[in-house]
């Protein structure tokens, strides 16, 4: 998606070989223009799925995801983070391990919020090692409802998480995929040179 990549281009920071910093317009400041492009190409991507919902993680996955719920004309369902696990019948729960943390969360989503009924499109803003996809999948899993896909607005291509996804056989659409990050420059999937 090229408005994303130039702005990647643009504002991204370099912070190392594996770490792009996107503050001025995705995981801190939103840019609420390029996050409503976002939400189009998302709904663009996923308009002949029969969307019902659109499942992310607080809280970067949120705006983006908001964009695309309102172009499809469906519920945004984000899943919160926990500490600890109070066990309880309400809520779906899935374990995420963060690499870059070196911790594992549980994230829920009560029950209430999505069914078997539902088509769930998932929308984060990272990919890397693929953990919070991988825990959102788990959730829709356990609502018993269909995975249609997975929405990225960064893929890190360099990392483990989409080609995880896609062996099992999992839709991801990534709207920046980048292939490498080295000396202050970013370098994306496709990019010749
Ligand atoms: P994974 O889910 O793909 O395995 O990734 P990981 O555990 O490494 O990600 C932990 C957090 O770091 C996530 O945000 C993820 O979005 C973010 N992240 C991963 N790689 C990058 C990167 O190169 N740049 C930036 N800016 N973020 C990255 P989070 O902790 O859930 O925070 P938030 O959603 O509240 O922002
Ligand atoms: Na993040
Ligand atoms: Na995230």
């Amino acid at each position: 998606m090229q408005p994303l990549k130039e702005k990647i281009r643009q504002e991204g920071k370099v912070l190392s070989s594996e770490i792009l910093k996107v503050d001025s317009f995705l995981n801190h400041q939103i840019d609420p223009v390029l996050m409503q492009q976002i939400g189009q190409e998302f709904a663009r991507r996923f308009a002949e799925d029969r969307i019902t919902r659109v499942l992310t993680i607080e809280s970067s996955g949120i705006a983006p995801s908001v964009m695309a719920g309102l172009v499809l004309g469906v519920p945004v369902v984000f899943a919160r983070k926990r500490k600890s696990l109070t066990l309880t019948d309400d809520f779906y729960e899935a374990k995420v391990y963060s690499f870059t943390k070196q911790e594992t969360n549980s994230i829920v989503v009560a029950k209430t919020h999505l069914t078997e009924a539902d088509k769930v499109l998932v929308i984060d803003d990272f990919l890397a090692n693929g953990q919070a996809a991988e825990g959102l999948i788990e959730i829709v899993r356990q609502a018993g409802a269909e995975l249609a896909g997975v929405g990225i607005v960064i893929e890190k291509s360099f990392q483990e998480g989409g080609k995880r996804l896609r062996e099992k056989g999992i839709r991801v659409e990534s709207l920046a995929e980048v292939a490498a990050l080295s000396e202050g420059k970013v370098t994306f999937v496709g990019d010749n040179e």
